[in-house]
């Protein structure tokens, strides 16, 4: 195994799209960030120094972090942000986990520009499950706004309303040939005739689930956040922020060039998305000269379900990852997920629908980041008053989640509480979207964990029902599910990494309205035994 030292420099730099300049936050003035390349059970030591005047930390995205906590990076949860001029270095091996992850600030929405790939090799002369591809193209797919993201959040947050929509998606960066002043820099990847390349499709949107295809090709998926599933053939791809997808490609096409696309999955009624298309050009060594367009595919509509869920429903993690689906299940919780509305008094803070501001919650709880300090430190000094323990295991008030629902029963309560899983349980999580506002697609990410996804449907989750349907013998193995609109996603883990792990909605604004929770896990009575000490600089706050 190799340790690998990099050194990222995150800074204000001058970026041109849509015909205009503006400064961007990025690492080392890239945009998409650097990607890191690494094999299984290497270490990473990334010292991430801060030029920017924004606070920011880095999470490594689907890492489980095992035994170094403190790298894990969501701000006010596990470390103090890096202050403009500070610097920390991350630092943490890669255990057991081969395949496509990604890193990102963790930092207000700075992650709509700082971003970057991170790929797990299998270890030396460890083959793929798969014919060994020719090339590998991480494919990075984000959201682009025209003004600063901080001013976006910004606004958002003050008025108490929806945030404004992006004004393109990117592919590695570029919005593509379907938007103004844009064409000379799309993307572009090379094939051979005949070849067969593996794609790593990351979704770095900020609040966008999108469908991937590219014309005339079908794509065989092979991986999702760094686990490999028994492959099956799709023309689209469904990809919520957060989460990652490999599919092979062969170009078994007429020689030429065709467009890959991406655009909206957008599910809550009503409300607005950006609505364009992004694209990128899959170009055959030896095409003829540009005369014609490239191919352009069919897309689902915005709104189709039906197709969502038809692929997603494909996924089987191949037997390799099975050996620790847990069947007696220790710790049964039962997880609301979904927005609120919080009644305010008229006014420019007050533009959410009739008289108030958009909150999201968990189990009613709407989650409050401390501000002084971060969960873990609060937790390593005993500092009293910073979170209590309480989540709730289930929902305070059970009603129909995916019917009409009055608003005074569901107004979240705001919160830092935190549940305490027993070190080695087995873990079911009932994930269930709620109708309070709208119902809508919740792309759930578990810091710290990957999971067993056992079950998915819609409506209200019944037990008696649905058990019977668990697949416990091939579930995937994610570290970000989506919860269906007006449905439910189970999933199962093992409680074995002790540390503070952050659950939340991948979809940036929903997180901003607080639909997140944490888990504390302890491996010892009132400590975390055998985890690597508060690092000399851990940032202060
Ligand atoms: Cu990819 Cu908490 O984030």
């Amino acid at each position: 195994a190799e340790t690998h030292y990099h050194q990222f420099v995150v800074q204000a730099t001058p970026v041109k799209r849509l015909c205009r300049t503006h400064n961007i936050i990025t690492v080392n003035g890239l945009f998409p960030g650097p990607a890191l390349e690494v094999r299984n059970g290497d270490a990473l030591v990334v010292k991430v120094i801060n030029s920017a005047r924004y606070n920011v930390t880095i999470h490594w995205h689907g890492i489980r972090q095992m035994r170094t906590p403190w790298a894990d990076g969501p701000e006010y949860v596990t470390q103090c942000p890096i202050q403009p001029g500070a610097s920390y270095t991350y630092r943490f091996t890669i255990e057991n986990q081969e395949g496509t992850l990604w890193w990102h600030a963790h930092s207000r929405w700075l992650r709509a520009t700082v971003y970057g790939a991170l790929i797990i090799h299998p270890k030396l002369n460890v083959p793929y499950p798969f014919q060994k591809p020719v090339t590998e193209i991480p494919i990075l797919l984000g959201e682009w706004w025209d003004r600063d993201i901080i001013s976006v959040q910004r606004q958002a947050i003050f008025t108490g309303a929806a945030p404004n929509v992006s004004d393109a998606y990117t592919i590695n960066g570029q919005p593509g040939d379907l938007y103004r002043c844009s064409r000379k820099e799309t993307a572009k990847f090379y094939v051979k005739s005949g070849e067969t390349v593996l794609l790593r499709i990351i979704n770095a949107a900020l609040n966008q689930q999108l469908f991937f295809t590219v014309a005339n090709h079908m794509l065989t998926v092979v991986g999702n956040d760094a686990a490999y599933n028994r492959p099956f053939a799709t023309r689209v791809v469904m990809i919520g922020p957060g989460q990652t997808t490999n599919v092979l490609l062969t170009a078994n096409q007429i020689v030429g060039r065709y467009y890959m696309a991406a655009r909206a999955y957008a599910t809550a009624q009503n409300a607005a998305f950006d609505n364009t298309t992004t694209t990128a050009i899959l170009e055959y060594y030896s095409s003829p000269p540009l005369s014609t367009k490239p191919l352009m595919p069919t897309l689902p509509r915005f709104n189709d379900t039906n197709s969502a869920t038809a692929y997603t429903s494909q996924l089987r993690s191949l037997p390799s990852n099975n050996n620790k689906v847990p069947t007696q299940i220790h710790e049964n919780l039962f997880f609301t997920v979904g927005l609120g509305l919080v009644n305010c008094t008229p006014g420019p803070r007050c533009q959410g629908p009739n008289n108030t501001r958009f909150a999201a919650s968990m189990n009613n709880v709407s989650f409050v980041l401390p501000r002084t300090t971060s969960l873990l430190q609060a937790y390593y000094q005993n500092i009293p008053g910073v979170f209590t323990t309480d989540f709730p295991p289930v929902p305070p008030i059970a009603f129909d989640y995916t019917g009409n629902v009055s608003r005074g029963l569901w107004q979240p309560h705001r919160g830092t509480k935190l549940y305490k899983l027993k070190y080695g349980s087995n873990v079911q999580i009932v994930l269930q979207d709620t109708a309070i506002v709208s119902t809508e697609d919740h792309p759930l990410h578990l810091h710290g964990y990957h999971f067993y996804v056992v079950g998915q449907g819609f409506g209200n989750f019944n037990p008696r029902r649905d058990n019977a349907r668990f697949n416990l013998v091939d579930p995937p193995l994610r570290n970000t599910i989506n919860v269906p609109v007006g449905g439910w996603t189970v999933i199962r883990f093992v409680a074995d990494n002790p540390g503070v792990w952050l659950m939340h909605c991948h979809i940036d604004s929903h997180l901003r309205w607080g639909l997140a929770m944490s888990f504390l896990v302890e491996n010892g009575p009132g400590k975390m035994q055998s985890v690597q000490p508060p690092p000399p600089d851990l940032p202060p706050c």
